[in-house]
Parts: C-alpha cells; sequence; structure tokens
C-alpha cells in the first residue's frame, strides 16, 4: 500500500527534528479562516500566518512553523472544483504540507531541505526531478546548483506560474520555486537528457511550454515561496515586514508520486489517502473502477472521472459540514451545495438514481478521522446533511426534467435547431439540473447543445460568484449593485422598533441573469422594497427571515436573508412561494418574529458580556468580532490566554445580574465626539459618520454598558432571560472566543444537565450536591493513588531490565549514550530510571529515560561526572524536548524536560544520536 498517511508525519517530523531546523509544529487552522474576511475558505497553509508575515503580531510567538492544513479551492478566486475529476492533480480538499519561516531562514535552506527530503526521505529518483523558479530570480537558479544534486537547470517561468499570492486580497505575496516530478515514459526521459545535452538554452523552454501543458505528466509537488511583498487593497506592495518562507507540498500529490515510483498506485484516487473512498464510491454508484496502473492507455478514462469526482467532493464535503458550513444559496453555503451537486450529477450520469452519498461518509472517517478527530465527532450531523442535500436535488432534478420539456417543445415550436446554452445553464444554476444530462436529452431529440451560449452564462456567473464575495454581498456583482444603489437610492429601514410593516413596494427583482419585472414560483431571486423592516446582516446581527405577503394574505415570497449594500440598499434574499411577484407589487412585510425575539436576546447579552469580561479579564480586552444569531451568540476578544474555569464563572455570574436587574437599554444617535466623551466603547477598526448609535444599558451609575452599535436590541435586559456560557477557547494567536446562549436555549442547557448528568451522577453514587465533588474527587486521588503503584511496579520491573538498554548504547564523543523507552512512568520513576541507568554507564554515561502517555512526554537526562563536563543534561534533554517542541531544564547533573505532541517518540529516539551530535 501506498504511505501517505506515513509521509505526513514524516514531513512534520524532518522540519521538526532535522538538526537545524526545529520547526515548531503548529495545528491546522479551520477551513473557514477565523479572522481573514477576504477568504472564502483556507486555500493554503500560509493563510493562518499572514499576521505574522505582515508584523501585524509582534512579538512573533514563534519565527519556524510546519502544518498539515487541509485547504479548500473551490469557489471564488483560484477554484480547482470544475477541473476535479478532469485531471488527477486538482482537488477541491487536499492536504498541504508546509514549512514556514517568518523573518528566518530564506530560500538556501528552504531549497536545500525541499531537495534532502524528497530525494533522502521520499527516495524520489533524482533525475526524474525538475526545479523550477521565477525568471528574474537568478539568486535562486544559483542556490538549485550551490545546495542540491539537482540533475538539471532550474526552469524559468512567468509570474503566472512562478509568483504567488496573496491568498484573499491583501497580504504576503512573492516569487516561487517549485518541484515537478516527471511521470512519463522512459523513452521520453531519455530524449529530454538528450536534449539538455544537446542545448540547455532550448531544452529549458522546451519543458517550461511542456511543465504548463502536461500538469498530470509534470506534476508539480512542491511549492517554495519566498514572500517578500506585502500588497494592499490599493494594489502597492512594499516589501513585507518578515520576509520569509511559504511551502506548499501537497501531501496527495507527493503520495501518489511516491507510489507511482514503487510501481503501486497511479493516482491520488488509488492511494491509501483516498482509495477506501474511491472503492466505496465505484460500488455505490456501480462501476467497475479499473485502477490507472493496470489501463495505461488510459482507456476507462470516463469511467473513472465521475467516481474520482465523487470521492473527492465527499471528502471535502465532510470537512465544511464538520465545521458546520452547510449547502444553501449564498456565500460558503453555495459552494458547498455546489460542491455536493456536482458530485450527485456524476453519480446520475454514471446510472445511480437514488440515494447513496451518505454511505460513503464513513469510508471518509475511516481514512481521515485518525488524522482530523473533529469529523468523527460530527459523524452524525454530516450523515444528516448529506442525506436532506441529496433528497433536496433529487426533488429539483424532476423538477428540472419538466422545465426541460417545455424548453425542448419551445425550441421546437420555434423552429429551432439549437438547444439555448443560457437556459441550459439556468437549468444547472437554478434546479441543479446537470448540463451533461440536458445535452444527452437534448440530444436525443434531435437537438444541437449551445455549448459556448453555456460556457459564456458559466463564464458570467463565475464572475458574479467572485464579484460577489468581494462585495460580501451574495448575489449580484459589486458594480452591477453600485448602479442599481445609484437608480434607487437607500432603502428606509423601519425594522427597529417592529417585526412588520402594511406596505411595502417592491421596486425591483434581481434574478440570476440580472434584474427582471417578474419571477414566477420557484424562482430564487433578490427583492428590493422602497422600505422595509428586515433587519439586514452588519455589525455580527444576522439577517432577518420570513416572508412578503400578498392582499390576499397568501404568501409570495420567503426571504432567507437580508443584506445591504455598502449605501445601505436592502436586498431580500429567497424563494418565490407565491404564483408569481412582480416589480410595483405592494406586499405585507412579516418578520420571522420568534427569530428576532432570538437574536435580540444574544445581541444584546453580547453588549452584557463585553462588560463583564472587561470588569473580569480586564480593561484590554476589546471585541475582534462577535455573531448573534437565533441560536446563540459568539464574542471574540483580545487576550493572550485561556480564561479559568472560576472566571469564567463569575462572568457568566456578572451578566446574569445584569440580565435580573432589568435595566432599561436605551439606543440614542449623537454626535460622534458626544459618544467619545460619554465613553461608549466602539470596535475597533470601524469607520463612523459625523453621527452614530449608541446603545446604552441601564443608566446613571446603574449604567453597564455603553457602544456604539447599529444593531437591533431588547428593550430591558431581563427580557434575556438566562445568559449560559458554552464553551471558551482560542481562535488565532492572542484572540480568544466564548460561545453562549440565552433566553430558552440557556434554560434547557441547564435543565439538560441537571437531569442528563447530574442527577444520573448522584444516583450512581449516592450522593447529592456537592457531595458528588467530593466522592469524584476521592475516586480519581484513589485511581490516582493506584497508578502511583501500578508504576512503581512498573520502574521496579524496569530498573531491574535496564541492562538491555546498556547494551544498546551508543558512544557521543568519549560519552555513552543509552536510551530507555518505557511507557506510562510516573514523573519519579523515570528519574529512578534515569539515575540507574546512568551508575551502570558509569562516568562518561549519559542517560536519557523517556517514557509517553496520550500526547504527553516526558524526558529525564542523568549524566556521570565526566560526561556532564561536556554534555551537560540541560543541554541533552533540551534538544530531545525542542523536538516535539517543549523545553525544561535541571542541573548538569540531572535534568528533565515535558512536551506535548502527537509526534511519535521512537523515531526520534532512534536518530538520537544525529539530534545530539
Ligand atoms: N502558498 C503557496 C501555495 O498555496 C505555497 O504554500 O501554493
Amino acid at each position: 500500500m501506498s504511505r501517505g498517511h506515513e509521509i505526513r508525519q514524516q514531513y512534520l517530523e524532518f522540519f521538526a527534528t532535522r538538526p537545524g531546523a526545529a520547526h515548531r509544529i503548529v495545528a491546522p487552522a479551520p477551513i473557514v479562516p477565523p479572522d481573514d474576511p477576504t477568504l472564502l475558505f483556507t486555500s493554503a497553509g500560509m493563510v493562518q500566518f499572514k499576521s505574522l508575515y505582515s508584523g501585524a503580531i509582534d512579538p512573533l510567538p514563534y519565527t519556524r512553523a510546519a502544518t498539515c492544513q487541509p485547504c479548500l479551492r473551490a469557489g471564488g478566486k483560484g477554484s480547482d472544483l470544475e477541473n476535479v475529476g478532469k485531471t488527477l492533480r486538482h482537488h477541491t480538499l487536499f492536504e498541504m504540507l508546509g514549512n514556514f519561516s517568518f523573518g528566518d531562514y530564506f530560500k538556501r535552506e528552504a531549497i536545500r531541505w525541499a531537495w534532502e527530503f524528497v530525494t533522502q526521505v521520499l527516495k524520489l529518483k533524482e533525475d526524474r526531478l525538475f526545479p523550477t523558479i521565477f525568471i528574474d530570480d537568478p539568486e535562486a537558479a544559483d542556490i538549485w546548483a550551490e545546495e542540491t544534486g539537482a540533475h538539471y537547470a532550474p526552469v524559468p517561468l512567468g509570474a503566472k506560474d512562478n509568483f504567488w499570492g496573496p491568498a484573499g486580497e491583501t497580504g504576503a505575496c512573492g516569487p516561487c520555486s517549485e518541484l515537478c516530478y516527471f511521470m512519463g515514459s522512459e523513452e521520453d526521459l531519455a530524449q529530454i537528457k538528450a536534449m539538455f545535452k544537446e542545448s540547455k538554452e532550448k531544452a529549458l523552454a522546451t519543458l517550461a511550454k511542456r511543465i504548463d501543458q502536461e500538469g498530470d505528466v509534470f506534476l508539480e509537488i512542491w511549492n517554495m515561496v519566498f514572500p517578500q511583498f506585502d500588497q494592499q487593497r490599493d494594489g502597492s506592495r512594499p516589501p513585507l515586514k518578515n520576509r520569509g518562507i511559504d511551502t506548499g507540498a501537497g501531501l496527495e500529490r507527493m503520495t501518489t508520486v511516491t507510489s507511482w515510483q514503487e510501481g503501486l498506485a497511479g493516482t491520488p484516487y488509488e492511494t491509501d489517502l483516498l482509495w477506501p473512498i474511491t472503492k466505496a464510491a465505484a460500488e455505490l454508484v456501480g462501476v467497475d473502477y479499473v485502477r490507472v496502473l493496470d489501463d495505461p492507455k488510459r482507456e476507462h478514462a470516463t469511467a473513472r472521472l465521475g467516481v474520482n469526482a465523487i470521492t473527492d467532493h465527499t471528502r471535502a464535503l465532510c470537512f465544511c459540514l464538520a465545521e458546520g458550513i452547510t449547502p444553501g444559496n449564498v456565500g460558503r453555503g453555495y459552494v458547498v451545495r455546489r460542491i455536493q451537486r456536482r458530485a450527485l450529477r456524476f453519480a446520475s450520469l454514471l446510472g445511480q438514481q437514488d440515494p447513496f452519498m451518505e454511505r460513503l461518509v464513513e469510508p471518509v472517517l475511516d481514512t481521515m478521522g485518525a488524522t482530523y478527530p473533529h469529523l468523527k465527532a460530527q459523524a452524525e450531523f454530516i450523515k444528516k446533511a448529506i442525506r436532506i442535500e441529496e433528497a433536496s436535488f433529487l426533488k429539483t432534478r424532476n423538477r428540472g426534467m419538466k422545465l426541460l420539456d417545455e424548453v425542448i417543445a419551445q425550441t421546437k415550436d420555434a423552429q429551432k435547431t439549437t438547444l439555448d446554452g443560457a437556459e441550459a445553464f439556468k437549468l444547472w444554476d437554478t434546479y441543479g439540473f446537470p448540463k451533461d444530462m440536458t445535452k444527452e436529452i437534448a440530444e436525443d431529440e434531435g437537438l444541437v447543445f449551445d455549448e459556448s451560449g453555456y460556457a459564456m452564462a458559466l463564464a458570467a456567473q463565475k464572475e458574479r460568484s467572485r464579484e460577489d464575495w468581494k462585495g460580501q454581498q451574495g448575489g449580484a456583482g459589486a458594480e452591477f449593485l453600485e448602479k442599481l444603489e445609484a437608480e434607487l437610492g437607500e432603502t428606509t429601514f423601519t425594522g427597529y422598533k417592529s417585526t412588520s410593516q402594511s406596505a411595502a413596494k417592491v421596486i425591483a427583482i434581481i434574478g440570476a441573469e440580472g434584474r427582471v419585472d417578474a419571477a414566477r414560483e420557484g424562482d430564487e431571486v433578490t427583492v428590493v422594497l422602497n422600505t422595509t423592516p428586515f433587519y439586514a446582516e452588519a455589525g455580527g446581527q444576522i439577517g432577518d427571515t420570513g416572508f412578503l405577503i400578498g392582499s390576499a394574505g397568501e404568501n409570495l415570497f420567503e426571504v432567507e436573508d437580508t443584506q445591504k449594500t455598502p449605501k445601505s440598499l436592502y436586498l431580500h434574499r429567497g424563494a418565490v412561494v407565491g404564483l408569481s411577484l412582480k416589480v410595483g407589487d405592494i406586499v405585507r412585510c412579516e418578520v420571522d418574529a420568534q427569530r428576532r425575539m432570538a437574536i435580540r436576546r444574544n445581541h444584546s447579552t453580547t453588549h452584557l458580556l463585553q462588560s463583564a469580561l472587561k470588569k473580569y479579564v480586564g480593561s484590554h480586552t476589546s471585541q475582534a468580532g462577535s455573531f448573534c444569531g437565533p441560536d446563540g451568540l459568539r464574542f471574540d476578544f483580545t487576550h493572550p490566554e485561556a480564561i479559568d474555569q472560576a472566571t469564567l464563572r463569575k462572568i457568566q455570574h456578572e451578566v446574569n445580574t445584569y440580565i435580573l436587574q432589568d435595566a432599561p437599554v436605551i439606543t440614542e444617535v449623537m454626535p460622534l465626539d458626544e459618544a467619545r466623551s460619554r465613553g461608549a466603547i466602539a470596535p475597533f477598526g470601524e469607520k463612523y459618520g459625523a453621527t452614530v448609535r449608541v446603545v446604552q444599558m441601564g443608566e446613571g451609575k446603574d449604567r453597564v454598558s455603553l457602544e456604539f452599535c447599529g444593531g437591533i436590541h431588547l428593550d430591558r435586559t431581563g427580557q434575556a432571560g438566562h445568559f449560559r456560557i458554552v464553551s471558551e477557547g482560542s481562535v488565532a494567536a492572542g484572540i480568544r472566543r466564548i460561545e453562549a446562549v440565552t433566553g430558552e436555549r440557556a434554560v434547557a442547557l441547564e435543565l439538560e444537565e441537571q437531569y442528563g448528568v447530574v442527577n444520573p451522577l448522584q444516583l450512581q453514587l449516592a450522593t447529592k450536591g456537592t457531595a458528588v465533588v467530593e466522592r469524584v474527587e476521592q475516586l480519581t486521588a484513589r485511581i490516582k493513588q493506584l497508578e502511583k503503584l501500578l508504576a512503581q511496579e512498573k520502574s521496579k520491573a524496569a530498573t531491574a531490565n535496564l541492562d538491555q538498554f546498556v547494551a544498546k548504547a551508543f558512544s557521543l564523543g568519549d560519552c555513552k549514550v543509552a536510551v530507555a523507552h518505557i511507557a506510562e512512568l510516573g514523573p519519579n520513576e523515570l528519574r529512578t530510571v534515569a539515575t540507574t541507568l546512568q551508575q551502570k554507564l558509569g562516568e562518561t554515561g549519559v542517560a536519557v529515560a523517556a517514557t509517553e502517555s496520550d500526547d504527553k512526554k516526558q524526558f529525564v537526562v542523568a549524566c556521570g561526572a565526566v560526561a556532564l563536563k561536556t554534555h551537560p543534561a540541560g543541554t541533552v534533554v533540551n534538544k530531545i524536548a525542542a523536538a516535539f517542541g517543549g523545553k525544561g531544564g535541571g542541573k548538569p547533573e540531572l535534568a528533565q524536560a515535558g512536551a506535548k505532541s502527537d509526534l511519535p517518540l521512537e523515531p526520534v529516539l532512534a536518530k538520537l544520536s544525529q539530534l545530539l551530535a
């Protein structure tokens, strides 16, 4: 079997432990970048480090890092979605290995280590490795020649290939140097070599072309960016504060080439990273999957293509859903929907008409769950979300079928022979009705399919969704919206005090293709009204939902989300549920009042939470983002470390006290200066006009909060009912997040804990109240005592057997080093093992005792009187612990250290002679 899972480990280990490298292993960031609103998804390993390059974080917590980062490249800039399946190298979700430097090492070390890893660890054949460089970077070419044994001079490429970044709109970018692995035939390789002999220039020019055109043959496996510019919004590129290294090495690709070289797997879908999923997908859709290695002519490519896409997409879906990104009509949700529907479309083309996809979740969890346990934790949710979206697809597919029949009839009636491409695209875009199905059916009916019309509509849509994200508005493009703003002006918002409005006029409807006069049942459109009570998402408060209602009281339009343009033109997005909706219609607006009330509870409570945080954690805590929805609230704030339970309890109590005070909530619009002089808190980085809206809770000396805010609040704090913190954690370096619930949810949570946890515990332990805690403490103490006894027994057994380690001792200069690795020893026992072992080795002995339990590692080093002069115990123990990101200290004769890391102990201990040299 190929060894993708092993390569992941080897890479991290290499950069953590290679002498001279010592990178900090950093956990991957979520798929949704926590602090970069210009980015749809985490699309590269460097995303979580943007502020380390720019210098926004100072001092730097570390200057070298290595990660394995799941990246999603679908939707928005640099989407690979449409390529997945068609090529073997593109994925929506893939794992990117990266070593990073922030103002630390630069090109030389990066290139040297890259070469060392691929040739010595992966053992890739050197004559199949082709480096490339940025055309204006002769320095990189020199380094390749000086630092590596590369067979070929690097191929110079232009900015399209070898200038990377930024991720999103701003930040670190710079020239790159890549490594491509040649997967072509021996004959082809011989010709390339001959060409180099004949003329280097000619060979480089030919290779530049081939690398560009034959991406699956010259597989790019390693990209080193040398970020040195800091792209600004205005297009300028000043030097980057902490220039450095940003490596992106695709795990799937490295696994593919390593196993291809070993004759094991020809594509990523056949490696251990994906094969269990591929195999299950093929079985579920009834395809006899012929592996590429058994099919050198690639005759089965078409059948494979669909299965590969389903495989890739299901895995990506699991990652998205595990983070709660569910299919929807805007932003990230829209991308997730497209990923799933693309997979379903392939399944349907391969003949699978029934639901099947949920059954692929287990194979995904089996392959990825050990590395990404959060997937397993969300297994049931993932399955459910996949099931629901699949059912909805199957329904729309039937609806699309009916519409397609109509379009075909109209085409024939008009005596045309070509089925309009734009219509076909609409079927896909609005109803999820697959193009290939449309095409097939049209051709069966004797019609020609208008490929170019389809391609144009697709390109226009792509442009729209790109613009869309830029404007953070969803739906139409930024330019289009500016025009609309200029024509229609600002919407009058009437919703601060009410959730309904008896008459509003529909002044514009925007469909997938632009403005329309009317929309029919089922159409998903955006509606603009002259006046509205629907709150548009802003300041962390989610947009309102509800209905637009006709004169006979019938629901006309379901508002699924409300957004607004920068100039406050309100956009109601959703679906027509009545027969039709026309520009000029007068409608009644009904906001979902219950949902709105829940949102108000959460919003007002974030203000109270902010006050309590300032009181108990400190006045330095400033808001770094928030979200108030109907189900709960999220509040991000600056603070360098975790907040302990006792403080959290105080904060929770404080907020509940504010709620019980039932303080009035007063909103006022006032001049900016006045708001400032009254001491109102303004979120950092926002721009304000001459007058601002200020929300105050409590009056006079009882004032508990005063904040700039445009959101909708409770009338009195008492309406929040109850406040309950659900979690506290870190979202980025220096930023913490509290998640909490209010109102009914908070009460439900308390009850659930009482009846689901506390009462059963009381019964089980046959005791009540705080005695339960005491009892658990006693039990824990007893377990500890027993563990200690066990450890003593173990150490007795261990010290009795130390001669085996002495036998394996190696020399280090004039010293002798012996290593004892014994599982699950306590600190005292570990020390005994170290000192006993040292005594056995004598005065020149360096005894290393190591143990681990879960991800906790402990080391003790004991040195004899001679050894400690050249190899003091503190130095030795720190060298070892540093490989796992830990450190320690002690005396020259005895020192200890600890570390928390998932890296296994054994490989590092096995290489100890190198590490200590
Ligand atoms: N940022 C670069 C990439 O995504 C290297 O990590 O390719």
